[in-house]
């Protein structure tokens, strides 16, 4: 038998990473394909409430745990104008959304996202339009969103039938204007110039929004990081949040690289981190711009063939891609990635919550399950709580075309103070080999093992269907227990894993 190659790692309080801000559990809907319309929105649906909302979506989205929620997009907000989207539904006009070449009806707009939220439990983080519209639109969105009453927008909202305002707090000024693809594409200066007045604006109506300037919508465009500073030196002042976009593309067949996505994401984030900081040092702010990465997932791109190949219709099926376990694995390793950032990292989204790329899937007057992806992310947002504590295992290290030498083992850990939990979170990224982990757990010496979950399959490409909704999933290892202040686990190839640990003296779990 060949010998198991063997990790360890040190878990103790005294190492920590940063707190865990519960927005790094975000999601995002946006008018595109069936993410809103026969997704979270389906009127007639034999699932659906009054307001037309899937009770079987929002159960769900309730068990995913997703903390807040970007909308309305993404590419369709630097078309959108919002006014088409509230009032009576049935004077809302059609328009063509250039985005996504669809006829959007506007039947939901703001006030449907934010009674939807409402019902979820989210928080809503809205983004204006800044490509095709300007600081005086979204100046009035504003008004209308947050303003009590006693003026235009305000009292408008109030005729809609939404008498106290919503305080939205996170607001994204405008989606990947750096890409040409974007209806009213702009250079670095421009959008910087534009997002620094609407900005300065906006804050001037409240300093304490929390305001997200654009940086570049992928690592790979020509312009990435001298977009972020020079968007950053015309916005510094104004904004808290740089938005990073990244999606990983299986598609190419090169697994091993794709296993090591979490690697790119890890080398993105501490990108923008050493650009934001010089814009600072150059200008002299103490300031330091947090991180919102808030476009993320798996996305096979090469089954979309490009927005020139749509065909204009009402609600057309886009990128439904259907995850399989190396998707959810990869998704469980940008998972580890966003918190072992904490420190900079404040917010982040997975894209997007339903049908289009999606951890939820529907069918129009069906069903609604969970894909392989939903797991991890569930499992995450749930228990990673309290502080990130800072995990180096000696991993062995695998080689990539797109990433050169990574390590096997790629884990994070967290440590809630209140309740006394650690959760280990690891994945195993070899496709070979099984992984020895041994967790040197002397500085929590009552730990003992409350639950230990592992995600993995002998057919790496079993995914979820409507069908067999339950294919995949995490299971529990019963009988993994401490040893004289260590922890020893078998990670199988291909895999995620949870390990809750109870280390309060009086708190449940199996004793050992
Ligand atoms: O999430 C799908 C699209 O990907 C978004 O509309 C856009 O912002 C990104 O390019």
């Amino acid at each position: 038998m060949p010998k198991v190659p063997t990790v360890r790692l040190t878990l103790d309080p005294g190492f920590r990473v940063g707190a865990v801000d519960r927005r790094l559990f975000g999601s995002f809907v946006e008018h595109m394909g069936r993410s809103v319309y026969t997704g979270i929105y389906e009127p007639g649906h034999p699932a659906a409430d009054p307001e037309g909302f899937r009770t079987d979506v929002l159960a769900l989205v309730g068990e995913l745990g997703p903390t807040v929620i970007r909308y309305p997009g993404g590419n369709f907000v630097s078309g959108y104008r919002w006014e088409d989207g509230v009032g009576p539904v049935e004077q809302r006009p059609s328009r063509l959304d250039l985005a996504w070449r669809s006829v959007e009806s506007n039947a939901f707009g703001l006030n449907e996202f934010m009674a939807w939220t409402a019902k979820a439990g989210v928080e809503p983080m809205l983004a204006v339009n800044l490509g095709t519209r300007g600081t005086t639109e979204a100046l009035e969105l504003l008004e209308y969103t947050n303003y009590p009453s006693g003026t235009a927008r305000s009292d408008l909202r109030r005729t809609h039938g939404v008498a106290d305002p919503y305080d939205v707090r996170m607001w994204c000024l405008g989606n990947e204007l750096d890409g040409p693809w974007q209806m009213g594409h702009k250079t670095a200066d421009e959008y910087g110039r534009l997002a620094a007045e609407t900005a300065r604006a906006m804050k001037r109506f409240d300093a304490g929004l929390e305001l997200v300037a654009c940086g570049s919508s992928n690592a790979g465009m020509d312009t990435f990081a001298s977009w972020e500073a020079t968007v950053l030196e015309h916005t510094y002042p104004f904004v808290d949040y740089v938005s990073l976009h990244a999606y990983y593309d299986p598609s190419d067949g090169d697994t091993d690289s794709f296993l090591a996505s979490a690697a790119g994401m890890d080398e993105m984030i501490d990108s923008v981190v050493a650009t934001a900081d010089h814009v600072g040092a150059k200008l002299r702010d103490t300031k330091k711009i947090k991180l919102s990465f808030d476009e993320w997932n798996v996305w096979y791109q090469s089954r979309f063939g490009g927005e020139s190949s749509l065909q204009w219709q009402p609600v057309p099926e886009l990128i439904e891609d259907v995850y399989d376990v190396t998707d959810a694995v990869v998704v469980g390793s940008l998972l580890i990635t966003l918190l072992r950032h904490a420190d900079r990292v404040g917010v982040a989204c997975q894209a997007q919550l339903a049908n289009v790329i999606g951890p939820i899937m529907t069918r129009p007057g069906g069903p609604a399950w969970r894909q392989t992806i939903f797991h991890p992310f569930a499992r995450t947002a749930r228990h990673a709580r309290g502080t990130v504590l800072r995990v180096e295992p000696d991993s062995p290290v695998l080689e990539t075309a797109k990433y050169g030498a990574v390590p096997a083992l790629w884990a994070t850990a967290t440590h809630d103070e209140d309740s006394g939990e650690i959760v280990l979170f690891a994945v195993n990224r070899g496709r070979t080999d099984p992984l020895s982990v041994t967790v040197d757990l002397r500085a929590f010496p009552a730990a003992r093992v409350a639950e230990h979950l592992v995600l993995s399959d002998a057919d790496t490409t079993a995914a979820n269907t409507a069908e067999q909704p339950d294919r995949v999933r995490p299971r529990a290892v019963v009988d993994t227990k401490t040893d004289d202040g260590t922890l020893t686990v078998e990670l199988p190839a291909v895999s995620w894993t949870m390990i809750r640990l109870s280390t309060h003296a009086s708190a449940g779990g199996t004793a050992n």
